[in-house]
């Protein structure tokens, strides 16, 4: 079964980036983390960061009918790009949405997400152990279709 995870903008920044926010994990200890549990679940994990919304884009429709399932973290296009939304959607994989922070709890800004609708699930709150419930949330969902 093979996964890709995308990382959105500034999530590159992790560990150094408002770390009361997304805590001290960097980017590549997330990833460690991931492959680690992936390589208990038998999983095939790739990974893709971004901060530019057009390579996330392009990025999601060169994974059509290579991946079996997305977790992505929108970050912060998850409350401003259709054009995500609509490369979800077309490119028609089986996606859990994923935010380290509780977005609901934060401004009124960030409670607006395009992707929820495209999504399977959202996990929001959870911190980094957000990106292990996808993992387990798409494998259930893959191996019950
Ligand atoms: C985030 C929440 C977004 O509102 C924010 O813009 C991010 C990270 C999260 O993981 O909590 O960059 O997606």
């Amino acid at each position: 079964m093979k996964i890709i995870i995308i990382h959105g903008p500034n999530l590159n920044m992790l560990g150094k980036r408002e770390p009361e926010v997304y805590g001290n994990t960097s980017i590549s200890d997330l990833n460690k983390i991931i492959g680690d549990e992936a390589r208990k679940l038998k999983l095939d994990v790739n990974y893709f960061q971004s901060n530019s919304e057009g390579e996330i884009v392009t990025e999601i429709q060169n994974q059509m009918s290579k991946s079996d399932g997305m977790i992505i973290n929108p970050a912060a296009y998850t409350h401003t790009s259709v054009a995500i939304r609509d490369a979800i959607l077309s490119a028609n994989i089986p996606t859990v949405e994923v935010h380290i922070s509780n977005i609901y709890k934060r401004e009124e800004f960030r409670h607006k997400s395009y992707i929820s609708g495209v999504s399977l699930g959202v996990i929001s709150g959870f911190g980094t152990y957000g990106y292990i419930l996808g993992l387990y949330a798409l494998m259930n969902h893959i191996n019950s279709k």
